[in-house]
C-alpha cells in the first residue's frame, strides 16, 4: 500500500480528485495518510476532515528560519510514514531537505503544458493570464516529480486542453482542471502506486 501525504494551500479541488479516484476503486493500493497545509483556512483541510484523513498546519510564517520549517516539515512526513508526497495547489517552494530525503518520490501537478509558461512567478492565474497573452491556441496540464528547480523535474504525464478565442484567465483555468488536472494527477498516482514508473537521466518511462 502506497502512504501518501499531500500538501496543499487553498481549494483542494486536486486533492477532492485524488480522494474519490481512491474511493472509486481507480487508484489502487494507495491511501492518503495525511493532508498538510501551509495555510490554516485552506478549504483543503475541510475536504480532509470530511474523509476522516487526519490533517496539520505547517506554514512558513510560523517559524523563526527556513532551516526550522523544513524539519518540522520532515519530521511530520517522516510521522506518517509517507513513501509519495502530492503537491497539489501547494504555494510554498519545496525546502531542498525535502527534495534530498525524497528524489522522485515528490510529485506536482502545474497548469500548463511544460516546458511552456512554467518557472519563476507562473503560479496560480498567472499561468492562463500568459497563455492568452501569447495567443497559444493549445494549453493543458503537466504532472511532474520534483526536483531543485522551478518546474524541471522529470514529466509523468501531460494532457493538453484547447484554448478558445473568448476565453478569460478564470474559464481556462477551470478547463485545464476539469479536463486535465483532476484526470493526470490520480492517474500519476495510480502509476505510481502500481510500481509502473522509472526514472533514468530525468526522463520518465512506464513499465509494464
Ligand atoms: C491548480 O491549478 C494547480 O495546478 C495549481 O494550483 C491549483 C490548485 O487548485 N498548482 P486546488 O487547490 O487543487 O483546487
Amino acid at each position: 500500500m502506497l502512504r501518501i501525504a499531500v500538501l496543499v494551500s487553498g481549494g483542494g479541488t486536486n486533492l477532492q480528485a485524488i480522494i474519490d479516484n481512491i474511493n472509486q476503486g481507480r487508484i489502487r493500493n494507495a491511501e492518503i495518510k495525511a493532508v498538510i497545509s501551509s495555510k490554516k483556512d485552506a478549504y483543503a483541510i475541510e475536504r480532509a476532515h470530511k474523509h476522516g484523513i487526519r490533517t496539520a498546519v505547517i506554514s512558513p510564517k510560523d517559524y523563526g528560519s527556513r532551516e526550522e520549517f523544513s524539519q518540522e516539515l520532515l519530521m511530520k512526513i517522516k510521522g506518517c510514514q509517507a513513501d509519495l508526497i502530492v503537491l497539489a495547489g501547494y504555494l510554498v517552494i519545496v525546502p531542498e531537505l525535502l527534495i534530498q530525503n525524497y528524489r522522485n518520490k515528490i510529485v506536482n501537478i502545474h497548469p500548463s503544458l511544460i516546458p511552456a509558461f512554467c518557472g519563476a512567478g507562473y503560479y496560480g492565474l498567472r499561468v492562463h493570464e500568459a497563455v492568452l497573452e501569447r495567443g497559444a491556441k493549445i494549453t493543458g496540464a503537466t504532472v511532474h516529480f520534483v526536483d531543485e528547480g522551478t518546474d524541471t523535474g522529470p514529466i509523468i504525464l501531460q494532457k493538453a486542453v484547447p484554448v478558445y478565442d473568448d476565453d478569460t484567465p478564470e474559464i481556462l483555468q477551470k478547463r485545464v482542471m476539469e479536463e486535465a488536472e483532476w484526470h493526470i494527477l490520480p492517474e500519476a498516482i495510480e502509476l505510481i502506486a502500481g510500481n509502473k514508473v522509472r526514472v533514468i537521466n530525468n526522463r520518465v518511462y512506464r513499465k509494464n
